[in-house]
This record gives C-alpha cells, structure tokens and sequence, in this order.
C-alpha cells in the first residue's frame, strides 16, 4: 500500500525566523484608538498576524536570495532585466516587458498615456488603484462582473467573469472610440479573489477585438487563476499551470502586473505588451517618473528576485498548498457559522460582514466594525473591501455603499503555518460570538480619494 496523506504540508521548511509579538487588549486598545480605528495606521509591531494583504509580504525563497546576490545594478542594459524580460515573455508572450517599482505605478503608465477625459475602461472589478488611476484620467471605470460574483454566498466556479452582455452594451453604447482597452483582473481581488475561466477569457477576448479594442489583463495573480482553471475547467486538468497561464496571456495584448503577489517578491511590477507604438509612449513616461526602461524603479536585485519568483508561483505544490490554506479556513469559518464568500478564492478568505453584522447598516461600515473588533480580540489585522474602500459620496452629502461589505484575510506567501490559520479560526469565532456587541463607526476625517489608506473614524 502507498501512503496517502490526507494533510497538505506547507511545501518548505524555515531557514530565517521573525519573531511576531502578542500584546494585551488594553495596549491594541491604545494603539487602535492613536490610529483613528484605520488599521492602516497601525504600527506593524503591534499586530501579531498580519492579513492587510498578500502584496509584497510574502517570503522569499533560497533561490531568490541568492539570485538578488546576482543582481546586475547597471543603470542600462542590466543583465537582471533581460532575464527578467526572458521569464515575462516565456510566460506571456507579450513583445515588450517594462519593468515598474509596482503594479499602480504600470497602471499609471498605462492609462496616463492611452486614456483620455471621457473614456470608459470596462474590468470585471477594478481594484482600487486602477480605478484611481482611471479616475485620475477624468476617464470612468465600470464594474462588469457576472450577477453572481456580487452574491457572497452563491457557489458559482468562476465568479470572478466577466459579464459578457453587460460588456457588448457598455461598448455599444458608450462607443469603441471612448474605450481605450477593456481589462480583466484575474484573479478577482475586488471581488472575493475569485477566479475568470478561460472560456471567457477568450470569449471577451473576441468581443473586445471584433470591436477593435485591446485587451488586457491585471495579472497580479495569475498563477492562482491559472491553479483554479487546472482543478475546475474541462480540459486544463492534465495542462501545467505555465501551459495555462501562457493561454491565457495568448489572447490579451498586455498586461499590468504587481510583481509582489504572483511574483513572489517584496516589489516590483511590469507592464507588458505587444503594440509598438504604444510601448514607445509608455517608455517615454516611464523614463520621466520612473526610470530607465531595463530597471524601471527597481534595484536589478528586485528583478533577479522577480525572475526567480514568477516561476515558483507556478510550481503545483506550491499552488496546491497555497490554494488549500485558504480552503482550509474557510471551512473552519463556514462551520463555526460564519458566513463567507463561497467558494474562497486565491488569496484570502473574505467574511461577509453585512451577513455576519446585520444590525449595523452599511453607512456604519459593517467590515471595517468587524475588522476593528478582530484586532481588539486577538491582534488580527484584516482589511475592508467595503463602503469605506468603495462608497461614494453622493450630491445631499450621504453616500452610496458599495455593493458589498467585505473583511479580507489576506495571505502572505509562504508566511503562515496550520497553526497560526487555526489561532485565526478561534479568534474568529470568539469575535462571531460578540457579534451583537459590535458598534459600527462614522468617517470622522477623510481625504478627497484613496480614503480607506488614512481616514479617521469614531465609534457609533
Ligand atoms: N491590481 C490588483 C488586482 C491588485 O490587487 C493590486 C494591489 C494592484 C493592481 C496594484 O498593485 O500594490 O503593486 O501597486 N493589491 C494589493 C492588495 C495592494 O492588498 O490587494 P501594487
């Protein structure tokens, strides 16, 4: 008999610790209130399990370490960015790779230079910087994800599509001319971490071009997207997750990327694409603001880092141990009755707050409420994907929420082990069981965008 084990180890052991500190319920009261209930504004010392985001907080591997040792500093021309180039175009196929210091910087560069005042830019769900830069651009970013993708707890495989009739109106009505490109972010961070088939990623890769118009992909997780399309698409289960990945990139022409999720690093991103002309001008802004364009912000150790990373996130063991962590507690969450998006997605485990917190209305901010009340609890940092990050102001001075109220609990790559996920099940659990005794909170100051990084609140 073979053994077949039923547990799913973390696929690493640990070379270098960080010790992580806890701290009593009077010192994170302190803390929390010196922050103005942001958790943003918290020092990291004084948070013991860190889930603010999987961006740029993973920890790196042997491989990378040393290849950072390698790094080529030229200021033109580094070695570092040609294997760099070579990994990207391996896995993309895209002709021109421009390195960046990090995603919204690629996205700055993209939409400051093909956007213009009155232009629509359809994605399933915009992350919160690309529709900044968007927005930045006097230029709007629609929202076009399937209906189910906005029901947390309706199972659907792919609830991270693009909702293909809604984009064929957008483009009717709003006209090629105004739409620059049309994007898909893979997998859907806004949206629960959710993943896009590759069914349609074809299908909207046809539509947008028999219009005419680009196509591209925010590929920050890429390798998780391509994970969900190996286990639950017809046809991809024998596929390695470079073979999916590269088809999938095959019907874009470019990409945006943070290279501190799927890229495995602490930083860094690119922009990669395949119109000449378009690359030229993207060159020449990227010199103005970010650098030359073979380092493009970043050290040549950052792009040896990147390099080395962009495969490792493909590695199927990797993949299934990172996939199933955040499978793993999300069960523990359902079965303590905590109401989550289902199924979870690539990154993190996002609770429903306005589910779990009925009686504090969205314009008290339900999941920030709950992610102030996790940190009291037990020095958990999560993060709010709701109306703070999302609402808008409206003309009578109230505001439209946003379509859902959602607490994030990120992953870091590679960070966490079984037993830090099971402390935060527990926790969670606890917090559940106060439900009721959660206050929600009212915005006490907040800046003219990007709100949700510095605003202050009160408690209710
Ligand atoms: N696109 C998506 C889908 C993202 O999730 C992010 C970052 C970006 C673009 C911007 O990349 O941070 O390198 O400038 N998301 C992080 C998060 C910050 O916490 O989800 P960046």
């Amino acid at each position: 008999m073979v053994f077949q084990p039923r547990t799913i180890i973390e696929p690493f052991r640990i070379k270098s610790v960080e010790p992580i500190r806890p701290t009593t319920p009077e010192q994170r009261a302190t803390a929390l209130s010196k922050a103005g209930y942001n958790l943003f504004l918290l020092h990291a010392d004084d948070v013991l399990i860190d889930l603010l985001t999987d961006s740029g907080t993973g920890a790196m591997s042997t491989v990378q370490w040393s290849g950072m040792i390698q790094g080529d500093e030229s200021y033109a021309g580094s070695r570092s960015f040609y294997k760099l180039e070579q990994t990207v175009r391996e896995i993309t196929g895209f002709k021109h790779v421009i390195p960046t210091h990090q995603g919204r910087a690629a996205e700055r560069i993209l939409f400051g230079t093909v956007c213009n005042p009155g232009d629509v830019v359809p994605n399933n769900t915009h992350f919160d910087t690309t529709r900044a830069n968007i927005e930045a651009r006097s230029a709007e970013a629609r929202d076009l994800v399937i209906a189910e993708g906005r029901q947390p707890s309706y199972y659907h495989p792919f609830k991270g599509n693009m909702d293909l009739d809604a984009l064929r109106a957008t483009i009717e009505t709003v006209g090629s001319e105004h739409i620059p490109l049309c994007m898909l972010t893979v997998t859907n961070n806004s949206g629960g971490g959710q993943p896009v088939s590759m069914a349609n990623v074809r299908a909207m890769s046809e539509l947008c071009h028999t219009y005419g118009i680009p196509f591209f992909i925010d590929a920050c997780r890429f390798a998780e997207n391509s994970w969900f399309i190996k286990q639950r698409e017809a046809g991809y289960a024998d596929h390695t997750p470079l073979q999916i990945a590269q088809e999938l990139f095959s019907y874009a022409d470019g990409c945006t990327m943070s290279a501190k999720k799927d890229g495995m690093a602490n930083i860094g991103g690119f922009l990669a694409l395949n119109d000449d002309a378009w690359a030229e001008r993207c060159k020449n802004l990227l010199i103005l603001t970010e650098g030359f364009p073979t380092y493009g912000g970043l050290a040549g150790y950052d792009m040896e880092a990147i390099a080395a990373g962009l495969h490792e996130a493909l590695e199927e063991d990797y993949l299934r141990y990172r996939i199933r962590s955040i499978a793993y507690l999300g069960e523990k969450l359902l079965a303590a009755g905590i109401p989550i998006v289902e199924p979870t997605g690539g990154h993190a485990v996002y609770i429903d707050a306005k589910a779990m917190l009925s009686h504090i209305p969205p314009r008290h901010y339900p999941a920030q409420a709950l992610c102030v009340a996790l940190y009291l609890a037990a020095g958990i940092r999560a993060v709010e994907i709701g109306s703070v990050m999302f609402g808008r102001p409206l003309p009578d001075g109230s505001e439209e929420p946003a379509a859902m109220e959602l607490v994030r609990l990120t992953f870091p790559r590679r960070v966490y082990t079984q037993s830090h996920v099971d402390y935060l099940a527990e926790a969670l659990e606890y917090t559940a069981h106060q439900a009721e005794n959660i206050r929600g909170l009212r915005i006490a100051w907040q800046p003219p965008a990007l709100r949700h990084f510095t605003a202050r609140f009160e408690i209710v």
